[in-house]
């Protein structure tokens, strides 16, 4: 699927990220599984992760991001229509996240739905939520992405143990008075499935020692080195834009090596890529929103930067949007209206 803005200018007006206190290093987990620091480091460019603590799940790190992108945006839960969740490990299949987020942040309006789409669900949901704007059925959305990957995590094979994190991200989206979402380009292909699985966690197969993440890592390899650099290109020509023009670059962090191959074939200009893998290991669909939270930080994501993001995961399963920065509110001075919608 592939398309372009039609006009309507939708954005993103808050950003908020929350990953959990405990800090996992690679030594850490050479405990479990003969690995080394070293080895980590060399091949995937990750030093240490964030995990939750016994008893935490998704809610528990989602909400405080979500409730930060609302303060960021200056909005308050109720008035926000939409909730999408895009997640692998919800807190449990039923009540969904979203759901229970809009219960916490007091949003009964909101219509509310976990999405899934492995570690591009985020992108996935935000070319859901620009659908539900852009066509006037929803007014404005919160989009949360997070996971706690440490959950189904075998915590014997050394293979996938040592590459995930537990982290989660939201932005809020609205109508802008410039700037906004330029395009999409989402893809998937269930041929390829079978590379990334959890195949205890359905309806074909619900069995606890099978409850657990299964990679080729080899092949999700090649997958991924192949879609980043075919689906930004994509949404590069979709919307007429060259890649010199992308001012800040915002791949997946799965590994050190697949960003570095997919900026250097893409051509991104040096200083624009951004990178946390090192911190934060992959935290599947929180991993945009946090590398979206540190341009910010590092203050590359200033007013009028186009920005290319690009997610691929299970599924298998790609995805790309090229926004403009923009965090004006179409309807004006946020700050101003909120503080006159709460004087009594
Ligand atoms: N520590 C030490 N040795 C290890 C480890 C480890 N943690 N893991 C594997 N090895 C060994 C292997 O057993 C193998 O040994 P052998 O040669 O004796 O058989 C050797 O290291 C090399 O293994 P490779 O698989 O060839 O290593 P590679 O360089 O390909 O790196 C990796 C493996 C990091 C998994 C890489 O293939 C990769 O990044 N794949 C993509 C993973 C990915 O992006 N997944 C996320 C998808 S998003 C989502 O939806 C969840």
């Amino acid at each position: 699927m592939i398309g372009s803005a039609n006009g309507t200018r939708i954005g993103i007006t808050g950003l908020g990220v929350h990953v959990p206190d405990r800090v996992v290093t690679n030594d850490d987990l050479a405990q479990y599984v003969e690995t080394s620091d070293e080895w980590i480091q060399e091949r995937t460019g990750i030093r240490e992760r964030r995990m939750v603590s016994e008893g935490e799940a998704l809610t528990d790190i989602a909400l405080p991001a979500a409730r930060d992108a609302l303060a960021d945006a200056g909005v308050d839960a109720s008035e926000i229509d939409l909730l999408i969740c895009a997640t692998v490990t919800p807190d449990m299949m039923f009540p969904t996240s979203s759901a229970l987020m809009a219960d916490a942040l007091d949003a009964p309006q909101a219509a509310a739905y976990d999405l899934l789409a492995g570690c591009t669900g985020f992108m996935y949901a935000l070319a859901q939520a620009y659908g539900m704007l852009a066509s006037g059925l929803s007014r404005r959305a919160l989009v949360v992405g997070g996971d706690v990957l440490s959950s189904i995590l075998d915590w014997h094979d050394r293979s996938t143990l040592v590459l995930f994190g537990d982290g989660a991200g939201a932005v809020v989206m609205e109508p802008v008075a410039k700037g906004g979402f330029l395009g999409f380009e989402l893809g998937a292909d269930g041929g390829g499935g079978v590379h990334l699985q959890l195949p205890g966690s359905g309806s074909r197969v619900f069995d606890e020692p099978e409850a657990m993440l299964k990679m080729n890592g080899r092949e999700v390899y090649k997958f991924a080195t192949r879609v980043m650099v075919s689906s930004a290109t994509a949404v590069l020509n979709e919307c007429g834009k060259t890649i010199d023009e992308v001012d800040v670059y915002v791949p997946h962090q799965a590994n050190k090596r697949i960003i570095d191959h997919a900026a250097g074939k893409l051509g991104v200009p040096h200083g624009r890529t951004v990178v946390n893998v090192d911190r934060y290991g992959n935290t599947s669909s929180g991993s945009i929103p946090l590398a979206l939270a540190d341009a910010r930080a590092d203050g590359r994501l200033r007013d009028g930067a186009l920005v290319l993001m690009t997610g691929m995961g299970a599924g298998l399963t790609w995805g790309s949007a090229l926004l403009e920065w923009s965090g004006t509110f179409a309807g004006g001075e946020r700050a101003r209206e909120t503080a006159a919608r709460r004087v009594p």
